[in-house]
């Protein structure tokens, strides 16, 4: 069992303008994983803001998966994976990699999505897109690897699998 926080990084929802429809997606899965969500919070696309919790969560030992949601796209404000980039240690392109590859078959617009996935201390971070649609197509194009993933992070020494 995984414990999760879910960062909804959104300058419209974290003002009360438009209402967090992501955060709450994210959670429903999470449960419906039998993860335990453990933080949520908004915050706007503002890179201190956002770096601030990702320490936080991650330093702390909050939480072994950090999900944020929004931010990663192209606009002007758009600077989720700036700030994820400036706090990890080490990426996972792989996990960001798979996102988009299956979001391609989805729609074109999934290249646009810049997110990326890395490691904080003993956290796993990854960087989904803002619509509540498509932060559950890019989180289900993984789930089947962050059980495995968490545990190598936090230094589980047994051989993987021979499959
Ligand atoms: N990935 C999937 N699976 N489904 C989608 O609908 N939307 C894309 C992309 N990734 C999408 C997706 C769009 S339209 C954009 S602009 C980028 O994610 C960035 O989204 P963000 O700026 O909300 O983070």
């Amino acid at each position: 069992m995984l414990r999760v926080a879910v960062l909804t990084v959104s300058d419209r929802s974290s003002e009360g303008i438009r209402p967090d429809a992501s955060g709450p997606a994210l959670i429903k899965r999470v449960n419906a994983l039998l993860w335990k969500v453990v933080e949520s919070a908004i915050c706007p696309d503002d890179e201190g803001s956002i770096r601030e919790k990702l320490i936080k969560w991650s330093d702390n030992e909050v939480a072994d998966l950090i999900l944020t949601t929004g931010g990663t796209g192209l606009a002007p404000r758009d600077v989720t994976p700036e700030a994820t980039q400036a706090v990890v240690t080490r990426l996972i392109p792989g996990i960001s990699e798979a996102m988009r590859a299956a979001s391609l078959l989805k729609t074109p617009h999934a290249m646009l999505s810049r997110g990326l996935a890395g490691v904080r201390a003993r956290s796993l971070i990854i960087n989904l897109p803002g619509s509540p649609k498509a932060a559950l197509e890019n989180l289900d194009a993984v789930v089947a690897a962050l059980e495995h993933a968490v545990s190598k992070i936090q230094g589980d020494p047994s051989d993987c699998a021979q499959i």
